[in-house]
């Protein structure tokens, strides 16, 4: 069993460090914020992540998994994962600051010969400036990127597609390989850069992907085409692929907005135009707009004094996560037209001050609204019963921005009913 430091509790460092202590590894968790190291070690989770609480106390019980925000006590692992946060810089390129403190760290307290694994989103040769700022040409630094989906991580992690490594000394990065334990998955072992930018190819392909299938589905309204039967047929072919094809109010969430900006920062810096990803940012502005305007048209052509239930604040179901959260960029776009929103999300609890009315019950959102927008895809929103709902609202206006609900138990009910790419 190896000696692994994990630098960074966020939703990738606590991830990693329950899962490669439940494969057996002694695993150090560091952080530097005093409080979120003692609710860990208290075994209660700071993030809301299907499986996450469950490996935390295992690892916690088992002894072989701990956490500090001692740097001292990362002296004697084997391998230091980063797994800290690289937020976007104010030109849209990412934020190293929170690595490169890492470094500092590391620096001082790496054990000799060890290995420094960047699991963070790093910028495409972000390892040149974090092996200058390690100062330490005893450590080799593996590209190891995490492919990781809030909600699903722990399953993404013992299950993933591929496990990439990429550094100068291949026998390192087979090292890195073996710590997952993982005879199933493919595996890529390439140098530093090329792991680095498989990172952001693969998200900007993904929401490229999405941007497309939003279109194809609007476009599906305009020619009275069926997107769940267009997409299905689309998907069927195993070049294109069924998965990650569920058309939606347009991408969000910690990674792909920040990531696509990054992408496009390094093909600028590097005078190579990348003219599909300026289209996908665009698409996914719009196709906010589009539910705006979808809503609007519902309502008669104006939100003017409308009272809007938003059901959902997530950037998607299973996360309390809601950075970048396309709920929140059509809330506040259905704002600016004039409305009043009141919002539910079974999770999603936002301390700071909003201009739309958080509530705690379905009820109480829904009660003497003009319209109902479903806005994260919640199992729960599919439960709700529209005979039930009939009866508190104002208008029974429906309109599914997820594509969950059953139209004809709401069109039952009396609801005008509508969907994204006349799905239902
Ligand atoms: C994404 C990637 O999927 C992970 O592989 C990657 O590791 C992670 O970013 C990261 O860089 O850390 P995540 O941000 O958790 O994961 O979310 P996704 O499940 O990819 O969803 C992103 C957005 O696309 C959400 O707004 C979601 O609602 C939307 N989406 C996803 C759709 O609209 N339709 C789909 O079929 C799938």
């Amino acid at each position: 069993m190896s000696n692994i430091g994990v630098i960074g509790t966020g939703y990738v460092g606590l991830t990693t460090s329950v899962c490669f202590s439940k494969l057996g590894h002694n695993v150090i968790g560091f952080d530097i914020d005093k409080e979120k190291i003692q609710v860990l070690n208290s075994g209660k989770s700071v993030i809301f992540e299907e499986g996450l609480e469950d490996l935390l106390e295992q690892g916690l019980k088992s002894g072989n998994l701990v956490f500090t925000n001692d740097e001292s006590s990362l002296k004697d692992c084997d391998y230091y994962f980063l797994c800290v946060p690289t937020p976007q810089d104010k030109d849209g390129s990412a934020d190293l600051s929170y690595i490169l403190n890492a470094c500092s760290i590391l620096s001082k307290v790496a054990k000799k010969n060890s290995i420094v694994v960047t699991k963070s989103t790093v910028p495409v040769n972000a390892w040149r400036e974090i092996s200058n700022y390690l100062n330490r040409s005893d450590l080799v630094i593996v590209s190891n990127p995490e492919f990781l989906r809030e909600g699903t991580a722990i399953n993404d992690f013992f299950n993933p597609d591929r496990i990439v490594v990429g550094s100068s000394n291949k026998e390192k990065s087979v090292e890195v390989l073996e710590l997952y334990k993982n005879k199933v998955a493919s595996f890529v072992i390439t140098d530093n850069t090329s792991a680095e930018l498989i990172k952001y190819a693969s998200n900007s392909f993904l929401a490229m992907k999405l941007s497309f299938v939003n279109e194809i589905a609007s476009l599906c309204e305009k020619v009275g085409a069926n997107s769940k039967d267009v997409l299905l047929g689309f998907g069927q072919d195993k070049r294109i692929g069924d998965r990650f094809i569920q058309p939606g109010p347009g991408w969000g969430g910690s990674c792909f907005p920040k990531d696509v900006r990054a992408l496009l920062r390094v093909s600028e810096k590097n005078s190579q135009s990348m003219e599909l990803l300026i289209a996908t940012v665009n698409s996914n502005e719009k196709s906010f707009a589009r539910v705006v305007d979808k809503l609007e048209n519902l309502l008669g052509g104006s939100l003017v004094d409308k009272k809007i239930a938003g059901l959902g604040l997530s950037f998607k179901a299973g996360t309390d996560d809601y950075r970048e959260s396309p709920a929140i960029a059509i809330i506040e776009r259905i704002i600016g037209r004039g409305a009043h929103v009141s919002a539910f999300d079974p999770v999603v609890e936002i301390k700071e001050k909003t201009n739309f009315s958080k509530f705690s019950s379905l009820i109480e959102v829904l009660q003497g609204s003009d319209a109902i927008v479903v806005l994260t895809e919640w199992s729960e929103f599919k439960r709700i019963d529209p005979s039930t709902v009939a009866k508190l609202v104002r208008q029974k206006i429906v309109l599914d921005a997820r594509n969950i609900l059953d139209k004809d138990a709401w069109e039952r009910s009396g609801f005008k009913f509508e969907s994204l790419g006349n799905w239902a």
